[in-house]
């Protein structure tokens, strides 16, 4: 493990947006270079809200497609699915007795999502994090490429690994997060995160006309109501879009004109769609060829899952020893 080991995972929800690609997904590309990565499609934290049975199965193909697509290469990762490794669920269930429900009660993503799903509050989603926790620790990976609304999942982590390790001694690492520069995307609406609940993503698979009716209606800065007004950048949404798909110099001539009014919105749209199409495209094409070979998908996913329980079950082995299990 010279390199240092890198986990990381995403839930199959049939889309892949924006948020999940510049949050995340980019830099799990980048990682595979200097680091051992392990990345997970995870099934058991996508069944924690109301889901369609028939969904799921397609879902998890789509978005091993769109990883592979977006530049995951399982020749230099592993990729593969979570329900595939039962040493997952094992764990979290020796974690759920070193977790006091008050923690996991604090965690905002509990909170939110129990805001949207008043009639259906369960303990998988309440329990959410401590999967999460077990899925790092079960391959006791160092760092963890997230978005920064995973980032108190993280610490939590942390917190499960050191009273595991204090209760039973020294086993696990206390991991953590590794953040790209624009960890937060905000959705079309400009006011919250984009995620796929919310309806207010960019799926980055989208038919092209569909992306641009989406970018071309997304919120600005409020501020700015009238083409001659000077708009703020800085609490811009596109703008911060702008910085990860745009040229340098092209980011400093929008900053520069959209100060000064010589630009306005749509232009300053239209050149963000240009060049964000200029980036998906060419992964849009990869998408649409690996759907033709789903045969060589399931075998690079099962290639995965038979690496992954290999080091699972000897910690799973390790853990049961230190805890007097068996
Ligand atoms: P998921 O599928 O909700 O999100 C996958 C990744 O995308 C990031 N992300 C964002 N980043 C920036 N702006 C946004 N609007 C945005 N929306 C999502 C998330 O932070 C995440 O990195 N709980 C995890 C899945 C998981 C996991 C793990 C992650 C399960 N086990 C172990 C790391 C390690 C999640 O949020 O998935």
């Amino acid at each position: 493990m010279a390199k240092g080991r890198i986990f990381s995972g995403i839930q199959p929800t049939g889309i892949i947006h924006l948020g999940n690609y510049v949050g995340a997904i980019q830099q799990w590309v980048k990682l595979m270079q200097n680091y051992e990565c392990i990345y997970c499609i995870v099934d058991y934290h996508a069944i924690t809200i109301e889901y369609e049975v028939t969904a799921l199965r397609d879902n998890i193909m789509e978005a091993a497609v769109t990883l592979l697509a977006c530049g995951l290469d399982p020749e230099h990762c592993t990729l593969f699915v979570q329900s595939r490794v039962p040493e997952h669920t094992e764990l979290t269930w020796i974690f759920n007795c070193l977790s006091p429900i008050g923690d996991l009660e604090r965690m905002t993503q509990f909170k939110e999502k129990s805001q949207q799903h008043r009639e259906d509050i369960t303990m998988g989603l309440l329990d959410y994090p401590v999967l999460q926790a077990a899925d790092i620790l079960i391959y006791k990976a160092g760092f963890v490429p997230v978005g920064e609304d995973q980032v108190q999942h993280i610490e939590l982590t942390r917190r499960i690994a050191r009273r595991f390790n204090n209760r039973f001694g020294e086993t696990f690492p206390e991991p953590q997060e590794i953040l790209t520069p624009t960890s937060r995307i905000m959705g079309t609406d400009g006011k919250t995160k984009m995620s796929k609940s919310l309806n207010n993503y960019i799926g980055i698979l989208e038919p092209p006309d569909v992306i641009w009716e989406k970018l071309r209606t997304s919120v600005t800065d409020e501020n700015r109501k009238r083409r001659s007004d000077p708009g703020n950048p800085d609490i811009c949404n596109l703008f911060t879009i702008h910085k990860v798909f745009s040229s340098a110099d092209d980011s400093a001539r929008i900053n520069r004109e959209c100060r000064t009014a010589e630009i306005g919105c749509v232009e300053c749209k239209k050149i963000l769609y240009n060049n964000m199409m200029a980036h998906l495209q060419p992964i849009q094409q990869k998408a649409n060829k690996l759907r033709e070979t789903p045969a060589a998908i399931i075998s690079a996913l099962n290639e995965g899952a038979e690496r992954c329980k290999k080091i699972a079950g000897q910690v799973m082995q390790e853990v049961r020893e230190k805890a007097g299990i068996r």
